[in-house]
């Protein structure tokens, strides 16, 4: 057992059974991050946040929510009219959701135009891919929990979708409801998920996401690795210590977050029906499908491309397709410079159509099918595809722009 020489009293004493002072400068007062983050780099710490604001209220609705599919509806009811201060813990939750997907989309944006999951950072963005489907796992499960028209009948038709796998397919469906239909062991099988074993695993891979991160170092805006130029200690030039510079450069982004989150909540928690659907407010009926049935917003992009191919089986393909073509990014990008500042025209335009396309697709996924939108969602299919198909084509001989030594 040995007193740390830099600490004294508790602190000393501590430190000699636990590494706190050590993970402490590890980690924050002496891990180096480049010195030009900018708007783009608020979005990590958020998603942090708002994993913890969703697992503090997660915990208090557990307290007085019902898993049963007698009693869940009105439990949620309850909640909302009498339990002290419930209305604001479900709509923190409710809000939390779509804020959660807003942050991590924006987060995974910024690794693709800053190059962030390129050589060393593969890792950290395989342990990201792997959040963001635990993330939308935890999301479908939980929009089960308020047994309204909508969380049954999505539930339904999502669930239905594992039919179309041959042979097994059937046999399946039937596997995860736990029933011929959606029913009672459905949601309590989604509730055991979702409030236990979906959260665990997640906060394991943010722990996982984040050791890598702090291994590798930060990627910066430029794309430079700021470890190439170390002082005599070191310590890399572009690099400032995480704390205090940028625990307080975050706090702003906090205060920003914090006040967008609040008037959502308190003025918008419905958000139009997107963040909360209207049909949610009527009770799970098995014998009445609603007129239109939509996931909600963030899931709408891969929706739209299942519904826009025709054959059941080839849709899901495609949707799951969607999904793990992001998984194998870092190879398909076979470009030695990270940064869209310095890449070529054809990378940007690649850019372009990605974001168009995705968010053509998530606004037709919303909507009801009709000729000319699936006719579209095929356009915005093709364009999704074909921003990989294309960086795999470009990224091998593709002309730079020169990248600085040092970042500006
Ligand atoms: C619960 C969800 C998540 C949390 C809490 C989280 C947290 C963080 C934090 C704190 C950082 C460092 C700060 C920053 O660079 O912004 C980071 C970096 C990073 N994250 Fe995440 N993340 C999450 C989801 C994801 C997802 C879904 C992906 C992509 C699939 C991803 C990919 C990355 C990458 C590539 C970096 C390194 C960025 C760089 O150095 O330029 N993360 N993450």
């Amino acid at each position: 057992m040995s007193e740390n020489k830099n600490s004294s009293g508790l602190l000393g004493w501590i430190d000699a059974r636990f590494p706190l002072t050590k993970m402490f400068e590890e980690h924050l007062s002496k891990y180096y991050a480049p010195k030009n983050f900018n708007f783009w780099y608020f979005f990590g710490s958020l998603a942090l946040l708002v994993l913890v604001l969703q697992i503090v209220t997660g915990i208090f609705l557990t307290m007085h929510y019902k898993p049963d599919g007698d009693l869940a509806f009105s439990s949620v009811e309850y909640i909302m009219r009498d339990v002290d201060w419930g209305w604001l813990i479900r709509y923190l939750h409710s809000t939390g959701s779509s804020a959660f997907f807003i942050v991590v989309y924006l987060h995974m944006f910024r690794a693709l135009i800053y190059g962030s999951y390129q050589k060393p950072r593969e890792l950290i963005w395989l342990f990201g891919m792997f959040i963001f489907l635990a993330l939308m796992a935890e999301a479908f499960m939980g929009y089960l929990l308020p047994w309204g028209q909508m969380s049954y009948w999505g539930a339904q038709v999502i669930i239905s979708l594992f039919g179309a796998v041959p042979v097994v397919g059937d046999e399946l469906t039937l596997w995860i409801r736990g029933d011929f239909v959606v029913s009672d062991a459905t949601l309590n099988r989604f509730f055991a998920l979702h409030v236990v074993a979906v959260p665990i695993v997640l906060l394991a891979l943010v722990v996982m996401h984040i050791i890598a991160l702090h291994e590798v170092g930060s990627n910066n805006p430029d794309g430079i690795e700021i470890k190439k130029n170390k002082d005599a200690n070191g310590i890399p030039l572009d690099g400032i210590p995480f704390h205090p510079y940028y625990s307080v450069k975050d706090l702003v982004g906090v205060v920003v977050f914090l006040i967008l989150f609040s008037v959502v909540v308190f003025f918008m928690p419905e958000m139009g029906g997107y963040f909360l659907e209207h049909a949610n407010f009527v009770p799970a009926n098995q014998f009445k499908t609603p007129e239109h049935i939509a996931p909600v917003w963030y899931f709408t992009p891969f929706y739209a491309i299942l519904r826009a191919i025709p054959d059941k089986l080839t849709g899901v393909i495609a949707m799951f397709a969607a999904i793990a073509v992001l998984f194998v990014l870092p190879w398909i990008d076979r470009g030695k410079v990270k940064s869209v500042r310095y890449r070529s025209t054809s990378f940007k335009l690649l850019l372009v159509m990605l974001v168009v396309s995705f968010l053509g697709l998530g606004y037709l996924g919303a909507l009801p099918a009709t000729e000319t939108r699936t006719l579209f969602a095929r356009v915005f299919s093709l364009g999704y595809f074909g921003f990989f198909l294309g960086l795999w084509w470009i990224s091998k001989n593709e002309v730079t722009k020169p990248v600085p030594e040092r970042v500006r």
